[in-house]
């Protein structure tokens, strides 16, 4: 049992959430009804996207995108390595080729230039992910996309609250893919979102989500789809949290500020560039402990595993690495040098929004006692 564990959810007091799912909960309508279109509508409100289709989960949400920007199977679709295996998954579910592409060493988010190296008349799609919340340089990537004439998509599954240039995630390129997990910021227990500023996607979306349906004709099916839909009951504990998605971000910025001040400088350690021109969502607090340490990374984690203290060495192995994908058609880049260190020295520290001073400083002591 672990005294501190890395995330645990801010949840709706419980009869706060009987009240809100109360009218769905009578009406019978338990799935893809009043709440989940709240739910949308708060998305789109939040973000600024014109659409929001509400998904099962963010994977599921990834599984069916490329299918619904028409992504030829066979086809390369360029993402990085240094990610949760679900970006790269969802691509094998479409029978397409990931093509992984190392990460900038101090963002970690994905190279516009190892991208622009990459690239080839095989390259159908470019999907850049925000990591740990923080979004990855667009513009970039958006300007090879529209040169090349193929869709960027962002797998925003940490993302929810970020800002680039200014502007909120959701926005950006042909879609973007949040989680509503309970690992994130917002969660809906479990829970996917998609937006886009594009009606036709939106409503393709809507329909795959539930099974291809006809969405006049609701007994046919026109399209391949999936059992994706949110149950009223998820969309409940979303639109609860999502209202307060700013609130929590701030929250989860002030710990980070307390773990960057801390820990950024012991000595050895590095922490994630945040730059000017963009905001973190604050999902997650990594410190990364590279050789010239005093105690490397794998024993730092379990040093701190002992002392009650959950964390998670994130992002590793990289998606290249995973055993998985060693058995599928998969194209790798000539370089992923920063992948392949941010995976050997990252470790993710506990951190949820509403997390105690005190128990920030039981970590920090803790961090400090075995690396300083
Ligand atoms: C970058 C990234 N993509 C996708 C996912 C998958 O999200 P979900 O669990 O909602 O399917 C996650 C979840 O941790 C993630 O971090």
């Amino acid at each position: 049992m672990m005294t501190l564990p890395i995330i645990r959810p801010t949840l709706p007091p419980l009869d706060e959430l009987i009240d809100l799912i109360r009218p769905s909960w009578e009406s019978g309508a338990v799935t893809n009804g009043v709440m989940v279109r709240a739910l949308e509508a708060e998305a789109c409100r939040q973000t600024g996207a014109r659409y929001a289709v509400a998904m099962s989960s963010c994977t599921s949400g990834l599984i069916l995108v490329p299918r619904a920007l028409n992504l030829p199977p066979g086809g390369e679709v360029i993402v990085p390595s240094f990610t949760f295996t679900a970006t790269a998954q969802a691509l094998l579910w479409n029978g397409l080729v990931p093509v992984f592409c190392d990460c900038l060493p101090g963002t970690c988010t994905l190279d516009p230039s190892d991208v622009e190296r990459n690239v080839s008349e095989r390259t159908v799609a470019i999907c850049a992910v925000s990591i740990y919340g923080l979004p990855p340089d667009i513009h970039p990537l958006l300007e090879i996309g529209r040169r090349k004439g193929i869709p960027v998509y962002f797998d925003s599954a940490q993302g929810l609250g970020a800002t680039y240039h200014g502007q909120s995630l959701g926005q950006f390129g042909a879609c973007e893919v949040f989680s509503l997990s309970p690992t994130k910021v917002v969660t809906a227990v479990e829970g996917g979102l998609v937006t886009t500023n594009d009606i036709a996607l939106a409503d393709r979306l809507r329909s795959m989500r539930d099974y291809g349906r006809d969405p006049v004709h609701g007994e046919d099916m026109v399209d391949l789809g999936l059992s994706a839909r949110m149950s009223e009951l998820h969309a409940a504990v979303g639109l609860w949290s999502l209202r307060r998605v700013h609130e929590w971000g701030k929250a989860r910025l002030t710990r980070i500020d307390v773990y960057r001040d801390r820990l950024g400088a012991l000595p050895g350690c590095w922490v994630q560039e945040l730059p000017e021109d963009r905001t973190t969502s604050g999902n997650y607090f990594v410190l990364f402990i590279t050789d010239r340490a005093k105690t490397n990374r794998d024993t730092v984690y379990q040093k701190l595993h002992q002392a009650g203290i959950q964390t998670k060495r994130y992002f590793h192995p990289p998606v290249h690495e995973q055993t998985l994908f060693k058995q599928w058609t998969t194209r790798v880049s000539s370089d992923l040098a920063h992948t392949e260190l941010a995976g050997r020295e990252g470790l993710a520290l506990p951190l949820y929004s509403h997390m105690t001073l005190d128990q920030l400083d039981t970590v920090c002591r803790a961090v400090e006692d075995i690396l300083q």
